[in-house]
């Protein structure tokens, strides 16, 4: 089979690795990739957003999948033009990517559908939003409609913050014009966050196993929201029965609104939870696997991938046996460029990749680099993925971090507490 995948940070670095694991995968390309995907697929010079290109691309190179990473050429239609060319492609369509894409449409939607979420209210107007945040009682969450890259949300302790968060978003259109043209205003959650996995074709689903993500900048969850500075795989906090609650509560719900709404779903169902005294509650959607989630979920999986992701986008996932999974835990630290998730520098040369590759049980994913003559430059906010897995999440923590003193750049930051409220609970 000859596949494409579409994206280029280090999911996509993961899904190429994994797929190229495959008996029946023959060649793999990957638009527009980078420098560490490079040594596995074949790197193509289009962007995830130029649908039109990379239509021509797979219809004349005769893709057989194509496997799209990232939320914004799904929300832009780019599986719908496949599938109307008569294309295989995994993601969902324009329609099933507003899960993701407005936080408004996925709370209707939640409610539509009784799928536990926090207490909400939506304005389209700062002056409406500004007299309600004077009456209302702190902390409270504020949320951009649209997509913000994982930014757009701002846990306010006071009016003071909930203002500045309303100005951010719906006057200076921080997150861009369409992202803050409403808002939501939500109940605050208190819990330990989980993200959760499923993959569907719609109508039937294959669950991936849980992970935790760390999504502030700094140690101890400090700081502005990031993409995601690290993650592992298995959290604790999801006990069997907690999982078969998700089932239910979550994915079936889920797929279930999808089919009674019509909405051609063949892809990821990607819970953000938090689990709260009251139960489980999602506190977002995304229609995507994680990043850097699914560089944890991957070294997991025991089964090949590539029919897993064929099945959902070809329509008969139910003849799939269940994949298999392995016991060991996994990590991710990501490394990323001194300033990020503000103003950063590119171009800074990184040393150690060569001797990191001969650490067993790791692999680091790349998700912001380059190649720039013969020698691999960082060229994003986030760099490089250390991954490890082991037999306990300890000893995977430990062979993570190891990397950290073989590979630099100038600049780096990482966190040092990945896993923390595992190992620490
Ligand atoms: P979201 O993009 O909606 O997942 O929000 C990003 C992060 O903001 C989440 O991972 C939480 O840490 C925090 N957050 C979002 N909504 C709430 C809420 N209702 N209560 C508490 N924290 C929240
Ligand atoms: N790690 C968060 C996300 O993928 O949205």
């Amino acid at each position: 089979m000859r596949v494409l995948v579409v994206g280029g940070g280090g999911r996509e670095h993961a899904l190429v690795w994994k797929l190229a694991q495959s008996s029946q995968v023959q060649e793999i390309f990957c638009a527009p990739g980078n420098a560490g995907i490079a040594s596995l697929a074949r790197c193509i010079p289009i962007e995830a957003e130029e649908k039109e290109k990379l239509l021509d691309f797979a219809s004349s190179q005769k893709i057989q999948l194509t496997v799209v990473g990232p939320e914004a050429p799904l929300l832009d239609g780019l599986t719908d033009l496949f599938r109307e060319n008569g294309l295989a492609v995994f993601g969902p369509s324009g329609a099933g990517a507003l899960l993701e894409g407005s936080k408004i449409w996925a709370k209707d939607f939640m409610v539509r559908n009784g799928i536990p979420t926090a207490a909400f209210k939506v304005f389209s107007s700062p002056g409406d939003a500004f007299r309600y945040l004077q009456e209302a009682s702190y902390p409270l969450v504020v949320k951009a409609d649209g997509l913000a890259a994982g930014k757009g949300v701002v846990v306010a302790q006071d009016y003071r913050e909930a203002a500045l968060a309303v100005e951010r978003i719906m006057e200076k259109k921080e997150f861009g014009a369409s992202a803050g043209e409403k808002i939501v205003v939500e109940e605050f959650l208190e819990g330990e966050e989980i993200s959760v996995f499923a993959v569907t074709d719609g109508s039937s689903y294959v669950v991936f196993p849980a992970a935790q993500d760390h999504k502030a900048v700094f140690e101890g969850d400090i700081g502005p929201n990031t993409g995601g500075m690290g993650a592992y795989s298995p959290p604790p906090v999801l006990t069997s029965d907690l999982a078969d609650e998700v089932n239910k509560q979550i994915f079936e719900a889920v797929l279930a609104g999808f089919q009674a709404e019509g909405i051609d779903y063949r892809g990821v169902i990607y819970g953000g939870l938090i689990l709260t005294s009251k139960g489980l509650k999602v506190l977002e959607f995304n229609a995507r696997f994680g990043d850097p989630e699914t560089q944890v979920l991957l070294p997991r999986l025991q089964s090949d991938l590539f029919p897993i992701l064929y099945h959902a986008a070809t329509g008969n996932l139910s003849s799939l046996a269940p994949p298999v999974w392995y016991n060991d835990a996994a990590v991710c630290v990501v490394m990323a460029s001194g300033g990020y998730p503000g103003k950063y520098e590119k171009n800074k040369k990184i040393s150690g990749l060569e001797k990191a590759g001969e650490v067993e049980n790791t692999f680091v994913f790349h998700a912001g680099t380059a190649l720039e003559d013969d020698r691999i430059v960082t060229a994003g906010g986030r760099v490089l993925n250390l991954t490890a897995w082991d037999l306990s999440l300890a000893d995977a923590v430990k062979r993570a971090y190891s990397l950290t003193k073989i590979i630099t750049f100038e600049g780096v930051h990482y966190r040092r507490d990945i896993a923390y409220r595992a190992l620490h609970p």
